[in-house]
């Protein structure tokens, strides 16, 4: 099967590409930058800069990646409006593709489409699925914005699942790149009371779960793509420090964060319990359920 994959070239599309690949599908990928691309993706990957310049071949299934990075820079009001656009506008611009195909009877059979943890926005320590009401908070009008052009798709025939992506954790990308030369030095430590949670996700597991969304004909509507244990902040900095076995004793206090990021510290500083709970109904199995399996796997002995 033909998957056009926007965002390819990012953290989750490099891990996702090949797995299509090596399951016999054909990835194909939107990249403002395709030579970049290229080099991080398997060969022969057709990268083109735009959905739209797909029109001549096209794919049986979407996935909807792209975005600019949530915590790339301070949120001020540009800048979340660059963060909303860039996925709304890539997310029309998919719609429009679908229309397009679907003229000549060609329309994709499947979307699967990133959202984020977000979109629940501050839910304190209670448990979290599908059905619990949002916070209102920018997070989650983002999100929604996302979520809601994706349904564009839907009119022209293709199902349409929608994957709440939570923290997304692998070597060598992501937030715990970020984080690791820090817990290395023994300069870890929890952010404010620590008692915010963080769902979290292998990038294996992530990954499988799109080719698992995208496979299933009975999979609609919108699925939290976390694993099933998530854990606080406190937990997730004592089991880091714990794989590395260095201390963590360097708590940072809310009000630091809050003066150095503004609004954004709200990604560090609040989050919700979210449980992929229509994942587990679906019957999705996860290779990494828990953090000290996925640390394991990701940190070895180190
Ligand atoms: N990683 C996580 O922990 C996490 C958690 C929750 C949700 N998500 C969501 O899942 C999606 C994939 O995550 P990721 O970690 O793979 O993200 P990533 O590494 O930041 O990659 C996203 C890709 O989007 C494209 N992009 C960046 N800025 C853009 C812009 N202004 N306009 C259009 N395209 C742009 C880039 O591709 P080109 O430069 O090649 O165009 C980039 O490679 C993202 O939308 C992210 O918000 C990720």
């Amino acid at each position: 099967m033909r998957v056009l994959i926007t965002g390819g070239s990012g953290f989750v599309g490099q891990a996702l590409c090949p797995l299509l690949k090596e399951q016999g599908h054909r990835p194909m990928v939107v990249s403002r930058s395709p030579e970049p691309a290229r080099a991080v993706l398997p060969s022969g990957t057709d990268i083109r800069r735009s959905a739209l310049d797909f029109v001549d071949t096209p794919p049986d299934a979407i996935v909807n990646l792209a975005g600019e990075s949530i915590a790339g820079k301070r949120w001020s009001e540009a800048q979340k409006e660059r963060l909303v656009n860039s996925r709304v506008e890539t997310t029309h611009e998919l719609v429009r593709l679908c229309e397009q195909l679907s003229h000549t009877g060609h329309a994709p059979d499947v979307m699967v489409s990133a959202s984020a943890m977000g979109y629940y926005g501050d839910q304190g320590d209670q448990e979290v699925d599908e059905d619990t009401t949002p916070h209102d908070e920018f997070a989650h009008r983002l999100c929604q914005r996302w979520e809601e052009a994706a349904q564009g798709v839907t009119e022209f025939g293709a199902r349409l699942a929608i994957l709440r992506i939570g923290l997304v954790l692998d070597k060598d990308g992501g937030t715990l790149k970020k984080m690791l030369p820090a817990f290395r030095l023994g300069l870890g430590g929890r952010l404010g009371h620590g008692e915010q949670f963080m769902p979290w996700v292998h990038r294996h597991d992530l990954v499988r779960m799109i080719v698992f969304l995208l496979d299933g004909d009975q999979h609609t509507g919108a699925f939290n793509g976390s694993a099933p244990h998530p854990v606080t902040n406190a937990e997730f900095t004592h089991q880091l420090a714990q794989h590395l076995k260095r201390p963590a004793l360097m708590p940072v206090p809310s009000r630091v964060l809050e003066v150095m990021l503004g609004e954004m510290s709200r990604l560090l500083l609040t989050g919700a319990d979210m449980l992929p709970r229509r994942l587990e109904q679906a019957g999705f199995e996860f290779t990494y359920p828990t953090l000290d399996k996925a640390l394991d796997d990701i940190l070895g002995s180190s």
